[in-house]
């Protein structure tokens, strides 16, 4: 698996899932363009360390943030190849008490942001007719339902929607589009989990492998999902979740 001369933008890629693709892809022979919102010091690092990257403010809800973003990165890094959608936001709240602005918030930046990072780097990757590949980081619960985290897990049931639609649109253009869902993951979205011993040991009950996966580990599927290796891979979500999503008692 390698990018050997291409391009790859990766959203929020200041910590986290992103931060590990960014480094992965890298390592694998990409150009990578670290996108940030927050962790800028962390990005800009990271940016610094890889051989060929840059790093680029932009918050993908905003759609003029993304345009800017993938004009950069094909005039400074001279082409467009992958997106992998990483950025996003959780915030726990009960169904009953959610509010407008959590609700527009959440949805802006998880579904929306990811929208219009796909459709502005799917028209520059018509453009230059190499296809390309759209990865997106949704979660076991683009499928599973999470009480109490609806804004984001309605987010990433759209986000499935998404890849399933844009699979099928874009595949004239030879861009390919899938999901990497992950599950519980020790990145900085889980602090409050990782900072008590009793939710880790109750969240692995229901992990069959038994432990929290790491950052590393979604990297590999994302680097698969971007590179050739990959070439007939289209439309579907691949899960990187230790069996999560198969969690069953015997009756
Ligand atoms: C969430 C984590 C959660 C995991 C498994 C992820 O999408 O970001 O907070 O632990 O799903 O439920």
């Amino acid at each position: 698996m390698d990018l050997d001369g291409k391009v790859a933008i990766v959203t929020g890629a200041g910590s986290g899932i992103g931060y590990a693709i960014a480094e992965r892809f890298a390592s694998a022979g990409a150009s990578v363009c670290v996108n940030y919102l927050g962790y800028e010091d962390d990005a800009k690092a990271l940016a610094q360390k890889l051989p060929k990257a840059m790093a680029f403010r932009a918050d993908v809800s905003k759609a003029a943030d993304v345009q800017a973003m993938v004009d950069a990165t094909i005039k400074e890094l001279g082409s467009l190849d992958v997106l992998v959608n990483n950025a996003g936001i959780e915030r726990s709240m009960p169904f009953l008490d959610v509010d407008e602005a959590t609700w527009d918030l959440m949805l802006g930046v998880d579904l929306k942001g990811a929208f219009l990072c796909a459709q502005a780097c799917a028209r520059a990757m018509r453009d230059s007719r190499r296809g390309g590949s759209i990865v997106n980081i949704s979660s076991i619960h683009e499928d599973v339902p999470f009480p109490g985290y609806t804004p984001y897990s309605v987010a990433k049931g759209g986000l499935r929607m998404m890849m399933r639609n844009a699979a099928l649109e874009l595949a004239e253009h030879r861009i390919r589009v899938n999901n990497v869902a992950p599950g519980a993951i020790a990145t900085p979205i889980n602090a409050k989990t990782l900072n008590d011993p009793d939710k880790v040991a109750t969240l692995q009950t229901i992990i069959p492998l038994q432990r929290m996966g790491r950052p590393e580990e979604v990297a590999e599927v994302a680097l698969f999902l971007a590179s050739d290796a990959s070439s007939y891979v289209t439309g579907s979500t691949y899960y990187v979740d230790g069996g999560m999503v198969r969690y069953s008692q015997p009756l």
